[in-house]
């Protein structure tokens, strides 16, 4: 993507959101916000998995639709889900091709670092954009023991700076930082010549990511150190669920001004939102 390394050669911080649905996804993109994903992160924000192991390609490729349908202008990246680019090259550019064309995404992205390089090569050799994702990369938190923060001493450090190398020489056109110390994404992100985007990776990357959910504090039970809340939403949500309950107990709704007359007369511009009666 040549805006976004524009956006790191001229010093300006990207933003990238995450949207699993037309309605949010319309939001995010009015809002200004430079890059939208759909993550794998839909299996535990969405499907209410303690992981993102049980996501499928169909499922990414559905969410990217209806996302697709309501981006006119953010750049728009999908998640390769755990297992659709492991087993080979060939199958990672078969699940990227499905992602471009079925899910309507203009990159994808996949977690690893130097052991998926040449599923990173082949992607990016069929013109396909890929974003790299290192550290505490979620598809691995067997392999981590949990979602713990990573590459804190020495040793594991130099190796994610080596995998940071690897993918961009792979061709890899931006990388997600997640989980590392703040001090070591600086590094890696002053090394490298693509942007980095972090999440749980301190101010020195090129740019930040949230899952949206997170930054609207719609689960209130969540609340790791790396959020930050921008709204409090999950008391403003169930608040208006009470209320409509409340009302509709109550017969207060629906009240006059919701309901239909015998003999239509049709102000200018009414309309029913296309999924009731308009008059
Ligand atoms: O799946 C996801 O939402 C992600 C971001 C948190 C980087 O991978």
């Amino acid at each position: 993507m040549p805006s976004l390394g524009r956006l790191k050669r001229d010093g300006q911080a990207i933003a990238m959101v995450t949207a699993y649905d037309a309605t949010f996804a319309r939001l995010v993109d009015e809002a200004g916000v430079d890059i939208i994903l759909v993550g794998d992160s839909m299996g535990m924000v969405m499907q209410g998995h303690p992981h993102t192991l049980e996501v499928t390609l169909e499922q990414v490729a559905y969410h990217c639709r209806c996302v697709r349908r309501a981006v006119q202008r953010a750049h728009l990246v999908a998640d390769l889900p755990f297992m659709s680019y492991q087993v080979s090259p060939e199958q990672a550019l078969v699940s990227a091709g499905r992602l471009i064309q079925e899910g309507g995404a203009e990159a994808v992205k996949l977690e690893g670092g130097a052991r998926t390089v040449e599923a990173v090569r082949k992607i990016v050799s069929a013109g396909i954009p890929v974003m790299g994702h290192v550290g505490l990369t979620p598809q691995s938190v067997h392999e981590f023991g949990g979602f713990r923060v990573q590459a804190r001493d020495q040793d594991a450090a130099e190796r994610l700076r080596q995998d940071a190398l690897a993918l961009q020489d792979a061709g890899a056109y931006s990388l997600v930082l997640e989980g590392i110390p703040a001090a070591l994404a600086r590094q890696v992100s002053e090394a490298l010549v693509i942007p980095t985007i972090g999440i749980g990776a301190g101010v020195g990357c090129d740019g930040q990511v949230l899952v949206m959910q997170d930054i609207l504090g719609l689960n209130d039970q969540f609340r790791p150190r790396f959020v930050k809340r921008y709204a409090e939403l999950a008391e403003v949500v169930r608040g208006a669920f009470a209320e409509f309950a409340r009302e509709v107990r109550e017969r207060r709704f629906p009240a006059d001004e919701h309901s239909f007359t015998e003999a239509p007369a049709r102000a200018v511009g009414e309309s029913s939102g296309g999924y009731g009666p308009s008059t």
